[in-house]
């Protein structure tokens, strides 16, 4: 018998603070009832002043290494999705891997991949266990909140900081990744993101005056749009890929964006509420931990049981998409 590849550990990490709803109004005019009404959030999760990206990573990841039975020196590979690193250059990834002592591994960002690169980085980790039947940690982690623009009031009010994590391996005991599907439409590219930083605009005092480094673009209904649209897409996808159902799916965990987001993907699926994992009312849009911490939430509540198919789809600024199909062990 083939020994599946898939996932063995889980792991979270959500930061202590708490801001309500209504602790934004002192920031931007909005209300408990817009933002509940719009979006479906109530509370998100701040880092503490004194945590940032590779904190949370840290937490999330010994968490996964802990639930797999693991020490940091069985890890073989190291990848971080993030669009909010620890520092530009070096990645984050490089953080981790001396934080927490693994080897001298490969180690490496998925970054600017937006909410998507978490379920990206499983199926690249799952490529590189079933190669050589290597370890890999994947993490999901962000602190968007330090780097948005709090008077904002069309994004602010939407994100929160988490991570998330998840060991990909070689193991009978795995629940088995039994197809992956990623995509990228660039023709999008402009509808999700910050146009500040980079080599066509670089940093200047200028632009922070101006608030650049901090300006999110964000075309709120042509991204509902869009994200509705690839999330059903690539899940139907995966599915068909695996020769399942989605009948026989016992839960989908999509990227918790917006309430009316996934109740759209939902119904697409024609699903019944239970078999849709809901966070975000909780922690609001934590980027590419919203999936894995979500995951790791779900099988502590004991949403997932021996033998549940569980689909995971998330999109992201790119524009990306990426859904991953796991086979729990029995
Ligand atoms: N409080 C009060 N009013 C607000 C707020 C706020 N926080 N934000 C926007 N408004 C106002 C707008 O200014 C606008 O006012 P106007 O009509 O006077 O101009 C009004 O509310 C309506 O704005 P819309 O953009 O039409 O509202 P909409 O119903 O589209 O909801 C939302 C906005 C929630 C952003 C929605 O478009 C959405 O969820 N889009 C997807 C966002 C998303 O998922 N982004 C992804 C982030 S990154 C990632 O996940 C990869």
């Amino acid at each position: 018998m083939t020994v599946p590849v898939g996932l063995t550990g889980f792991g979270g990490y959500v930061p202590e603070r708490v801001m309500t709803n209504d602790d934004w109004t002192a920031y931007v005019d909005t209300s408990d009832e817009w933002i509940i009404e719009r979006t479906g959030i109530r509370r998100r999760h701040l880092a503490a002043d004194d945590e940032s990206t590779a904190d949370l990573a840290v937490r999330a990841a010994t968490a996964a290494l802990q639930d797999a039975g693991l020490a940091p020196t069985d890890l073989d590979e190291i990848i971080v999705a993030t669009d909010t690193p620890e520092v530009y250059c070096p990645d984050t990834a490089s953080f981790l891997q001396h934080r927490l002592g693994a080897g001298e591994i490969a180690a490496y960002d998925l970054g600017g991949s937006g909410c998507a690169g978490f379920v990206l980085g499983l199926d690249v980790a799952r490529a590189r266990a079933s190669l050589d039947g290597r370890t890999v940690l994947v993490v999901g982690v962000e602190v968007i909140t330090r780097l948005m623009n709090w008077h904002d009031r069309n994004t602010c009010v939407l994100f929160g900081d988490a991570a998330g994590a998840a060991i990909v391996t070689r193991s009978s005991g795995a629940a088995e990744i039994l197809a992956a599907t990623a995509g990228t439409d660039g023709t999008h590219g402009d509808i999700l993101g910050l146009e500040a930083g980079g080599t066509r605009l670089p940093f200047s005092r200028e632009g922070a005056e101006a608030g650049l480094h901090k300006k999110l673009v964000m075309h709120g209904r042509h991204v509902y749009r869009e994200a509705v649209r690839r999330m059903t897409e690539a899940s139907m996808r995966v599915l068909a890929d695996a020769g399942r159902e989605m009948d026989d799916v016992a839960l989908v965990i999509p990227h918790q964006a917006n309430l009316r987001i996934l109740e759209a993907v939902r119904a697409k699926l024609g699903l019944e509420d239970n078999r849709v994992y809901v966070n975000v009312d909780e922690y609001g849009n934590t980027g590419s931990a919203s999936v894995p911490l979500a995951l790791w939430q779900a099988r502590q509540a004991g949403r997932i049981q021996p033998g549940d198919l569980v689909l995971l789809t998330a999109f992201g600024a790119g524009f990306h998409w990426s859904a991953v199909l796991l086979q729990f062990p029995g």
